[in-house]
């Protein structure tokens, strides 16, 4: 190839990600890029506000507050929209797309619920949408999917990918903090935001699960067919009793492809510690994948940050880059995605641990026991763990084999009504 390329990159956002992206393509762009022939050059960079300080040195001359300054200019081949939340950035993805612009993202909100309607416009218009750093920052896992698992038939995908819940969790278990503690001390260092709901109540988790679910089992997972719950109702002392118990609590994000169709629920579980699951802590991310050739698999990393999300980032520019000088298509190709039914989460089946605080006295064991045969749950383990002589009151942990979730609300309820129970204090999911 002798004729020089010069390709211009559009930035839409120069926070923590597009900083790194600024600063990174062109600190490596001879070396991603000159052996190509080909020059790169961030020619435009969208922000809300020009006189902002910035982490990076650009001439001051690329940055607008007018997006079609970026989405507009046909010079610009590439746009990289790493400004977050659902609008503008879905607005100026399409525009971008209408304009004859590759998309690369990494905005999971975005693509995990207009992920399908964004695919197709970009293929009606030729190009590409490449979203890598939507789903655990630096992890290498849309790729992986799309290209090193394609012969797999995937079954289930487990994984921790909420990185300021992990670190949050991780300081509960270790250091026996509360919850609002944890979430302080993670605000304090900046793993959370000042409003911490997006990310403790489970939604970044649902949108990256939505994500990963529709790519992996080619189908069309909405984030509101996610099953979720947060961890705000967690309390230290439930992490003891899961030690003590063999088990670590995480924020599970689970999808399972069943004949029924597919299983979709984020929400704290135990995990055995022995699995390598249970070992992802602070604030890193781990994906096990399970598929019918390659079996189970783990990816592990920093699921954000600027510069783990920036290598995802820059890697689909480099993908793009080298497909357009190759004169391939650069649009990637992925079987149909075909709906398939979301089991509702009351049919769903697994085992439960209950914290229960209850009248310290003969017989109150027995009633509770009343309650799970009467609706076929069959217990693993009962535990009295600790009684408060003051109050009369034990705290009972216990643990089931297998149920229906529908089957066990109705037990969970018929327990706290029960005269003797002072409070259902936690009913969490256990993965084995
Ligand atoms: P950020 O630090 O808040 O930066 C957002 C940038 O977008 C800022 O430069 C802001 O401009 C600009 N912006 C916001 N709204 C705008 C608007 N209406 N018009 C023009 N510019 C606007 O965000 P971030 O942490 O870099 O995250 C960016 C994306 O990456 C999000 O989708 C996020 O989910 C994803 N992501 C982030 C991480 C991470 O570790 N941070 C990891 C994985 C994925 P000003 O600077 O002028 O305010
Ligand atoms: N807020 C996310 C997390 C990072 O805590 O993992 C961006 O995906």
């Amino acid at each position: 190839m002798d004729a020089r390329h010069e390709l211009g990159i559009g930035l839409l956002g120069l926070g923590t990600v597009g900083s790194g992206v600024a600063r990174i393509l062109p600190a490596k762009s001879e070396a991603l890029f000159g052996h190509l022939g080909t020059s790169l050059t961030i020619r435009r960079v969208l922000v809300r506000d020009r006189e902002k300080p910035r982490a990076v040195r650009l001439d001051p001359a690329c940055l607008t507050t007018d997006p079609a300054v970026v989405l507009d200019d046909p010079a610009i081949h590439i746009v990289v929209e790493v400004i977050g939340g659902e609008e503008p950035a879905l607005t100026f993805i399409h525009r971008a797309v209408a304009q004859g612009k590759h998309v690369v993202t990494a905005n999971k909100e975005v693509i995990a619920k207009h992920g399908p309607e964004l695919f197709r416009a970009a293929a009606a218009r030729g190009v590409a949408i490449k979203y890598e750093a939507s789903v655990g920052g630096g992890i290498p896992i849309i790729a992986v999917f799309q290209h090193d698992l394609s012969a797999n038939d995937l079954r289930e995908i487990r994984a921790i990918i909420n990185g300021t819940t992990n670190y949050i969790l991780t300081r509960m278990a270790n250091e026996g903090s509360e919850f609002a503690s944890a979430l302080a001390e993670a605000q304090a260092l900046g793993y959370a935001e000042p409003d911490p709901a997006n990310d403790v109540d489970g939604h970044d988790a649902v949108y990256k699960l939505a994500i990963l679910s529709s790519l992996g089992f080619h189908t069309e997972v909405h984030p509101d067919q996610v099953y979720r719950e947060g961890i705000r109702q967690l309390a230290a002392r439930d992490f003891q009793y899961a030690a003590n118990l063999g088990y670590a609590i995480k924020l599970l994000a689970l999808a399972r492809n069943t004949t029924r169709g597919v299983e979709v629920r984020v929400h704290p579980t135990l995990i055995p510690r022995e699995r390598l699951l249970a070992k992802v802590d602070g604030v890193f991310n781990g994906i096990e994948v399970e598929g019918d050739l390659v079996g189970r698999l783990m990816l592990y990393g920093r699921g954000a940050g600027a510069e783990p999300t920036t290598s995802a980032v820059v890697a689909d520019v480099v993908d793009l880059v080298q497909r357009i000088v190759r004169g391939e298509s650069p649009a990637y190709q992925e079987p149909p995605r075909v709906p398939r039914p979301v089991v509702p989460m009351a049919e769903v089946t697994s085992r439960y641990y209950l914290r229960l605080i209850v009248a310290d006295r003969a017989g109150v064991l027995a009633q509770i026991a009343r309650e799970f045969g009467e609706r076929n749950i069959s217990i693993a383990a009962v535990i009295q763990m600790a009684a408060d002589a003051a109050a009369g009151t034990a705290e009972l942990v216990v643990m089931t084999h297998q149920a229906n979730e529908a089957a066990m609300r109705q037990t969970v309820a018929a327990i706290a009504r029960l005269a003797v129970v002072s409070q259902v204090a936690s009913f969490l999911r256990v993965e084995d």
